[in-house]
């Protein structure tokens, strides 16, 4: 008979929390009693390039319904189904159309997922009622050898708690999941740290629904036509889990957005009233008044791949106000803008028109 695997610890510190599961924390060499889970209908957590994912069998109503439940996810919020090999969209969709052929070639497996018009296999509750399925495929390795082995499509949302930011670390899964799911992986390769870019390919021209690592600049080569929403209109319905409060911590967040000097002075003279103050710093400011000074890193890169940790980092060191440094940057610079302004509800302080 096989050992079964170590539980690890709790260490939850979630105010929302049920503890219906007996949740298992393993490591990759458990890998198939994780699969069998997915096969049987249960939950397991994964990480991918991008974040940790919260999966279930994409294909079963009952399955898929506990990812909801397990994060406290509206129902009219679509999950993204993800597969290992690309040949198995045909399974999910009505039709591939040229533009989804191109970046499936460019950028399958990896951080692009794409929306198509959904086949009948394609149950109500995994695309929240919608005609159209959103498809994924990870490159992380463990991701794709988690979803071959268990021989299901794997409907799988962030592995947070609906609302807060998105998990890159197993430790920040066990804190909002732990009890909430039957398995959670404990990997690594999180590396990317923000979630998936989104291509709707099921109308003409495309349309880019959540900017992420492939960029807007990158898409445009191989779809000259794509459109992109502005980032207020990012919140608008037709990526529907776009228009829920998203990537928040419990501090509130003030993005102070402009050139080094000018956002450097402002933050200052704010933190002369604020005693449990952090601020989240882009290449380099010094804040003597702050309580908790984060470093975001020297590239939109950096500052994307720590970003949801250092969210929650500040949280851990109880700040109550987080001031976070950013500046104008295209390619990666979009997808980090889009999670601060949502982490912020759009409380922005832009210092470009002053
Ligand atoms: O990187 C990622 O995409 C991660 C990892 C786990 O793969 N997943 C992820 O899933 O971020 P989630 O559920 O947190 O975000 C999926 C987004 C939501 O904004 C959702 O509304 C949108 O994709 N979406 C899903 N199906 C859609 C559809 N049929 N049409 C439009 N938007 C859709
Ligand atoms: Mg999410």
């Amino acid at each position: 008979m096989r050992s079964s695997p170590p539980t690890r610890a709790k260490n939850s510190n979630t105010a929302i929390r049920v503890n219906r599961l007996n949740t298992k924390v393993i490591t990759a060499e458990y890998l198939s009693q994780a699969a069998q889970a997915l096969r049987d209908g249960g939950t397991v957590v994964f990480p991918t390039e991008t974040v940790y994912g919260l999966g279930a069998d994409g294909l079963n109503d009952a399955a898929v319904g506990k990812i909801y439940e397990a994060k406290g996810r509206p129902g009219d919020n679509p999950l993204i189904i993800h597969i290992a090999d690309k040949a198995d969209v045909a399974q999910l969709v009505r039709e591939i159309p040229p533009a989804a052929q191109l970046l499936m070639q460019r950028y399958w497996p990896g951080p692009l997922t794409l929306i198509f018009p959904k086949s009948e296999r394609v149950g109500q509750v995994v695309t929240a009622g919608l005609d159209t399925v959103a498809v994924r495929m990870p490159s992380n390795r463990i991701a794709r050898a988690l979803i071959r082995e268990s021989g299901v499509y794997v409907a799988a949302p962030s592995a947070n708690l609906s609302g807060s930011p998105s998990p890159t670390t197993v430790e920040h899964v066990i804190d909002d999941l732990d009890g909430r799911v039957n398995f959670i992986i404990d990997g690594t390769g999180c590396e990317i740290g923000l979630e998936s870019t989104v291509v709707d390919v099921s109308v003409t021209p495309p349309v880019l629904l959540r900017p992420g690592a492939v960029t807007l600049e990158e898409l445009r080569e191989l779809l000259p036509d794509i459109v992109a929403g502005r980032q207020e209109e990012e919140n608008a319905p037709k990526c529907p889990g776009m228009k829920y409060t998203h990537y928040a911590p419990k501090a509130q967040v003030t993005v102070v957005y402009g050139p080094k000097g000018r956002r450097q002075e402002y933050i200052k003279e704010c933190l002369k009233g604020e005693p449990n103050a952090g601020v989240l710093t882009y290449r380099g400011g010094c804040y003597e008044d702050a309580k908790l000074v984060i470093d975001a890193g020297e590239s939109m890169q950096a500052y994307a791949s720590g970003l949801f940790a250092n969210l929650r980092n500040f949280d851990t060191h109880q700040i109550r106000v987080i001031y976070a440094e950013f500046e104008q940057a295209g390619g990666m610079g979009r997808a980090v803008q889009n999670r601060l302004y949502k982490a912020a509800g759009y409380r922005v302080i832009n210092l470009y028109e002053k």
